[in-house]
């Protein structure tokens, strides 16, 4: 039995449904009953708690053979941290499965994630790995570019950006470098890696088959969606300055992406890896963004 956290997310319920498909026993954790029922309605077990608070994962992950670690925020609220989610959270997974005698974790970090990185997502995930490396466990890590599919936040910021007004607005140049890849060649590469006795590589850095710029990413979409409107590139400070009256403004429509200033930085940074590495890591040739656009619109 494998025991997941974040399985109610978006990587989260397309793993379920891989799972479910090889007859792969699973406990997740979740953090109400409404979350449990659609976790139990797959066939998996539930167990409500919250990776902040220890105590709520008392007793909840003994019999696990390998804990999977899925859990992630991109955003910091006034409620919640990089630091409470990433490192506080990490930290009591990793003790409650070693008192519960697990011996292998799995962790979903990110492609850029770095200790050292000046931005507090990706530092936070380096921190994270770095928990995982010396929990003493047999770990692997996955570092991945970004992940599209049904549900996925990148389409779903996009799709609203698409659908504001008679321009569509891009923060900056728009020719950062992305390396997309679906879900469903992130669930096909986590069976085969799940599945791999020997785990030689621990640490598995890997994207789609395209580096591929926002723009064109864009322009695909638009594509796909029957929309035809001038793109307008805006400075990033410009659009910073405009992030409290567009959080003002969310809190009345949900048409409106909430983006924090950190997430501006990041679209600025190429978020690259090797164009061949699934092809090397898992032996297989992962689909392309059109392809996986497709499905996720
Ligand atoms: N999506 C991408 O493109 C991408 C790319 C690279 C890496 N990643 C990493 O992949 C992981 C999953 O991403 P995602 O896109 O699936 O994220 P997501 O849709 O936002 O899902 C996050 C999951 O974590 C759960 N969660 C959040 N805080 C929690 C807490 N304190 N205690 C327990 N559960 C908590 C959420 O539960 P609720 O359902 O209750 O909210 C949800 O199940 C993250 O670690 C992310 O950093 C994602």
């Amino acid at each position: 039995m494998i025991f997941i956290t974040g399985a109610t997310g978006f990587v989260g319920s397309h793993l379920l449904k891989a799972l479910q498909k090889e007859g792969i026993e699973a406990r997740c954790l979740v953090r109400n009953k409404e979350k449990a029922r659609i976790v139990e309605s797959l066939g998996f077990e539930a167990v409500i708690g919250d990776i902040t608070d220890r105590g709520s994962l008392r007793g909840k992950i003994r019999g696990a053979r390998v804990v999977v670690h899925l859990v992630g925020i991109i955003q910091e609220t006034q409620d919640i941290t990089f630091d409470q989610v990433h490192l506080e959270g990490t930290e009591n997974l990793i003790e409650e499965a070693l008192s519960a005698g697990v011996r292998e974790i799995f962790y979903q970090s990110a492609l850029g994630a770095d200790i050292n990185s000046r931005h507090k997502y990706l530092q936070t995930k380096g921190h994270a790995e770095e928990l995982v490396k010396l929990s003493g466990m047999d770990y692997w890590i996955f570092k991945p570019s970004l992940i599209i599919g049904p549900g996925d936040g990148f389409t779903e910021n996009i799709k609203k950006v698409l659908s504001l007004g008679p321009v569509v607005t891009v923060p900056g140049t728009g020719n950062t470098k992305f390396q997309p890849l679906s879900v469903d060649d992130w669930t096909r590469a986590f069976l085969i890696a799940l599945k791999d006795g020997d785990r030689q590589i621990k640490t598995y850095e890997f994207g789609g088959p395209e580096h591929i710029t926002y723009n064109e990413m864009l322009r695909i979409m638009m594509k796909e969606m029957g929309i035809n409107k001038p793109i307008v590139h805006l400075p990033i400070g410009l659009v910073k300055a405009g992030i409290p009256l567009a959080t003002l403004l969310g809190r009345f429509t949900t048409k409106i992406p909430r983006v924090t200033s950190e997430q501006l930085d990041l679209l600025q940074i190429d978020n690259i890896t090797d164009i061949h590495s699934m092809e090397r890591l898992f032996g297989f040739t992962p689909e392309p963004f059109r392809a996986a656009i497709k499905k996720a619109l």
